[in-house]
């Protein structure tokens, strides 16, 4: 499988708990594509948990750490990169995120999001005391900015990651179709 010869890159963005890294690294596997994804290669570099980082150095630091790892894959070609779902709040990086290549939205419903974050710790931002509350004030205030880069907007909702992977590859042949 190759990705549609228009398609430079492949960028994934959306909330946490969409199935960014889940999806994008089936998408890779089916097509031997490199796969990488920002929170990754952060945790990597620092040798700690996200939770970690964030409370040793701050969200400020990881927030610069994930814009230079798209400052670093600028010369990219052929990947999939799963992303933070943050890192459209840093506005220097929605140019980036744009000129990488297609950039698709993953988005389920607020009710999926919460089941499939409520059980994993890895989220410092929803260790708050309404963690429910602030996953949907934090998707509802995003989701505009999603909106504005997204090239195509795939919903996951009650769908396997491999159901994902096939709409977004189907989606991908319409949109260099079109
Ligand atoms: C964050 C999302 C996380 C991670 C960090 C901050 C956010 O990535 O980068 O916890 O601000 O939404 P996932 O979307 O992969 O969970």
């Amino acid at each position: 499988m190759e990705l549609p010869k228009p398609v430079r890159n492949l960028i994934l963005i959306g909330f946490m708990g969409c199935g960014k890294s889940s999806v994008g690294r089936e998408i890779a596997r089916r097509g031997s594509f490199r796969f990488f994804d920002t929170d990754a290669i952060i945790r990597r570099k620092y040798g700690k948990s996200i939770p970690e980082i964030f409370s040793i150095w701050g969200e400020t630091v990881f927030r610069d750490e994930e814009h230079s790892v798209l400052e670093g894959l600028r010369n990219t070609r052929g990947i999939i990169l799963a992303t933070g779902g943050g890192i459209v709040t840093q506005s220097r990086n929605l140019p980036l995120l744009r000129q990488l290549g297609v950039v698709v939205w993953l988005t389920a419903d607020d009710r999926t999001l919460w089941l499939r974050v409520r059980q994993n710790p890895n989220r410092p931002l929803l260790q708050t005391d309404n963690p429910r509350e602030t996953l949907r004030k934090l998707s509802s205030e995003r989701a505009p900015i999603y909106q504005s880069i997204a090239d195509l907007t795939v919903d996951s909702t009650g769908l396997s990651h491999a159901e994902v992977a096939d709409k977004i590859l189907d989606s991908l042949q319409d949109f260099t179709d079109s």
